[in-house]
C-alpha cells in the first residue's frame, strides 16, 4: 500500500523505495500518530467534514489498531513507507475503504509535525524525572557529606578546602538549570501544528483549536508555512541535551579521576566496575567513561541536524525526515546516562579520610593565612606577597604551615599571633567560609533545603 502513485507509470525502485522508507525508525511515533488521528476524527465529525457515524466508525477503528499494538499483536508490513501509511493500512483492515476518508483536510507534513512534537512533549517529561532522581542522589549523599573537607581545585591545583558536599550540590545546580532548560522548550513543543494539512492551510471548515485541545497542547502554530518546516523545536532540545551532557561528563570525568590510585576519593561499587582480560588487578570504571564519551555523540547528533536544516527552503522537504534518528538517540543516550549516574553515583562510597589527608599538600588554607593579616589592618595585595614568601620557605624546609613555629610566622610578619595555628586548619578555613553560597557547612545546608523543595512533587524546577 502506498499512500499516492495515481500518476505514476511504474512502481519506484526497490532502492529507491528501501533509501526513502522511514517504518524503520517512525514506526516509534505509533502510539502518538494514533493519538493525532483520533483527535483529527473526532475533529472532523465535530465540524461536519465527516458524517458522525464515520468518523465515530473511525474512531473505533484506530482505538482496535491502538489496543492491538500495545498488546504486541501487530507486526509491521515492512513494505510500508512510514509509520502513517502503515497505520491507515492498519485501519483499513479494520474499517475497510473508509479508513480512505482520515486524510482528508490533512497530509503527513502536519500529522509528521504533530507526531514528533507529541513524542517529545512525552520524552522531556521523563527526561525530566531521570534528571530529577540523579539530583535527588546528589543531595542524599551530600547530606552525608556535609563536614567531610576535601581540596577544591583551580588548573587542577589545590585550591581551598571545601566540602564535599559543597561539590557535589554545584552539581546539582548544573542539572536544576538542565531541567529548567527542558521545561522552556517543552513550552514551544507543545503547539499543534495540525491544520496546516501539506503547507498553506485547507479549505475544508476545520477547527485546529478542537484538536489542540484534544491532544493538550498549549495553543496553535500560528503560520501553517511555519508549522510544517519548524524544527528548531528539536534543535532546541538537542541543544538542552548536550548541556546535560556536559554536565555528565563533567561528573563523570570527576568520577574517573577520583577512583584512580592517584586520588582514591571515591570507590566505584562492584557491581559498577569492569575488569580487564589480561590484567587481573583492574577495577575500571567503564560506564562513567562511557557517558563522557557519549556526550560527543550528541554533540554529533545536534552538529548533524543543524547542517541538514541550515538553507533549507520553505517548506516541507524530505531533509526533514533525518530529525527522527537524530532525536530518538538523543532521547535514549541522554535517558540512558541519567540512570546509569544516578545509579553508579548512589552505589559509590567516598573516602573522607583519604580526602582530608589530601588537605596536607598544596597549601590550602594560604589563602586564610592572607585574610588573617588583612584582619590585622595589612592590605591585601602585601598579605599576599608577605603569604607567598611564607609557602617558598616552607617549600624550602619540605613541611607545610603546621610545622612553623611562632617565630618562624613572626620572622615574616609581627602581626602573627598563637591563633594562627587555628587559621590553618583546613577543616576550620572550611566552616569559616559562612558567605552567601560558600562551602560552610550551614550554607552548604540551606542550599540543601533549597534543593530538597525544588525536587518536592508539587514544586516547579
Ligand atoms: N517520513 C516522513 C518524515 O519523516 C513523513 C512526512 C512525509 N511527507 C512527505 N511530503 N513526503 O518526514
Amino acid at each position: 500500500m502506498r499512500l499516492w502513485g495515481g500518476r505514476f507509470g511504474k512502481d519506484p525502485e526497490e532502492l529507491a523505495q528501501e533509501f526513502t522508507r522511514s517504518l524503520p525508525f517512525d514506526g516509534r511515533l505509533a502510539e502518538h500518530d494514533i493519538a493525532g488521528s483520533i483527535a483529527h476524527v473526532r475533529m472532523l465529525g465535530h465540524c461536519g467534514v465527516l458524517r458522525t457515524d464515520e468518523a465515530r466508525q473511525l474512531e473505533t477503528g484506530l482505538e482496535r489498531v491502538r489496543a492491538a499494538l500495545a498488546a504486541g499483536e501487530i507486526e509491521f508490513d515492512p513494505a510500508s513507507e512510514d509509520v502513517h501509511t502503515e497505520i491507515e493500512r492498519l485501519l483499513a483492515k479494520e474499517v475497510g475503504p473508509l479508513a480512505g476518508k482520515l486524510h482528508t483536510a490533512r497530509s503527513r507534513n502536519d500529522q509528521v509535525a504533530l507526531d514528533m512534537r507529541l513524542f517529545l512533549r512525552e520524552e522531556i517529561d521523563g527526561i525530566c524525572e531521570g534528571v530529577a532522581a540523579l539530583q535527588e542522589t546528589l543531595v542524599s549523599q551530600a547530606e552525608k557529606h556535609l563536614e567531610t573537607a576535601m581540596p577544591g581545585y583551580t588548573h587542577m591545583q589545590h585550591a581551598q578546602p571545601v566540602s564535599l558536599a559543597h561539590h557535589l550540590m554545584a552539581y546539582f545546580w548544573m542539572f536544576q538549570r538542565d531541567r529548567e532548560r527542558l521545561l522552556e522548550g517543552r513550552k514551544r513543543v507543545n503547539l499543534c501544528p495540525l491544520g496546516a494539512v501539506a503547507l498553506g492551510g485547507t479549505s475544508f471548515p476545520i477547527d485546529p483549536s478542537f484538536v489542540a485541545e484534544q491532544l493538550g497542547f498549549d495553543g496553535l502554530c500560528p503560520n501553517s508555512m511555519d508549522a510544517v518546516s519548524d524544527r528548531d523545536f528539536l534543535l532546541e532540545f538537542l541543544g538542552t541535551a548536550s548541556l546535560a551532557m556536559v554536565h555528565l561528563s563533567q561528573l563523570c570525568g570527576e568520577i574517573v579521576l577520583w577512583s584512580s590510585a592517584e586520588f582514591r576519593f571515591l570507590r566505584l561499587d562492584d557491581a559498577w566496575c569492569t575488569g580487564s582480560s589480561i590484567m587481573p588487578q583492574k577495577r575500571n570504571p567503564d560506564a562513567a567513561e562511557l557517558t563522557r564519551g557519549k556526550a560527543g555523540r550528541v554533540f554529533g547528533r545536534l552538529m548533524g541536524l543543524l547542517a541538514t536544516l541550515k538553507a533549507l527552503p520553505l517548506t516541507y522537504n524530505k531533509d526533514l525526515q533525518e530529525d527522527k534518528e537524530a532525536v530518538f538517540d538523543v532521547v535514549d543516550t541522554l535517558g540512558l546516562c541519567l540512570s546509569v549516574c544516578r545509579e553508579m553515583l548512589r552505589t559509590a562510597t567516598f573516602a573522607a579520610e583519604r580526602m582530608s589527608s589530601a588537605l596536607s599538600e598544596g597549601f590550602p588554607t594560604a589563602t586564610e593565612v592572607a585574610d588573617y593579616l588583612v584582619r590585622k589592618g595589612m592590605p591585601f595585595r602585601q598579605a599576599h606577597a608577605v603569604t607567598g614568601q611564607i609557602v617558598q620557605y616552607c617549600e624550602k624546609q619540605g613541611g607545610g604551615f603546621e610545622e612553623l613555629t611562632l617565630e618562624e610566622w613572626r620572622s615574616f610578619s609581627p602581626e602573627f599571633d598563637e591563633d594562627i595555628v587555628k587559621i590553618i586548619s583546613p577543616a576550620g578555613a572550611m566552616r569559616a567560609k559562612m558567605s552567601p553560597g560558600g562551602t560552610a557547612p550551614a550554607r552548604v545546608k540551606e542550599q540543601i533545603e533549597q534543593a530538597r523543595k525544588l525536587l518536592a512533587p508539587a514544586a516547579p524546577p
